[in-house]
């Protein structure tokens, strides 16, 4: 397989937890790049959204923890955006399971976008905080989306 991006320390945002999940977007962005041109690929992107679901459900509580025990103040703006995230692939992936057909473009678009924009611009923010926790801020939780946690 062609690996169509690779990590880079440049993409770290401090923890090797974290960036370890990131390596993950990664994967499933290089698992769908050889996807887009073909047809017949149903089962590989039922397979790589199956995982990418997973993965976000997974990432994200763990990310949201690592924000609040470092005292990162943005970090209930930042759930919101993750929120939003996993609905898109949750729809994406019961829509699947109700037969409709998955666009590998519109799968790979959808994390490539995330890598560039929510890892490598929102995720980076928290950084600092992750060097140099502030804990005594408040990290009291709460529900957006009516979701349980
Ligand atoms: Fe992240
Ligand atoms: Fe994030």
């Amino acid at each position: 397989m062609v690996t169509f991006i690779t990590w880079g320390s440049e993409m770290s945002v401090g923890s090797e937890l974290l960036d370890g999940h990131h390596r993950m977007i990664i994967d499933c962005l290089n698992q769908l790049h050889p996807l887009l041109d073909g047809n017949g690929n149903e089962a590989q992107l039922a397979k790589v959204l199956t995982q990418l679901e997973e993965f976000v459900l997974l990432h994200f509580s763990e990310e949201e923890q690592a924000m609040r025990h470092a005292g990162y103040p943005d970090w209930r703006a930042h759930k919101d955006q993750h929120d939003r995230m996993y609905d898109v692939v949750f729809n994406l992936k019961a829509d699947a399971e109700h037969g409709r057909a998955l666009d590998a473009r519109h799968l790979f678009d959808l994390v490539y976008n995330w890598l560039l924009d929510h890892i490598l611009g929102t995720d980076k923010q928290y950084q600092p905080f992750l060097a140099a926790p502030h804990p005594e801020a408040d990290d009291s939780w709460h529900r957006s989306n009516g979701r349980p946690y």
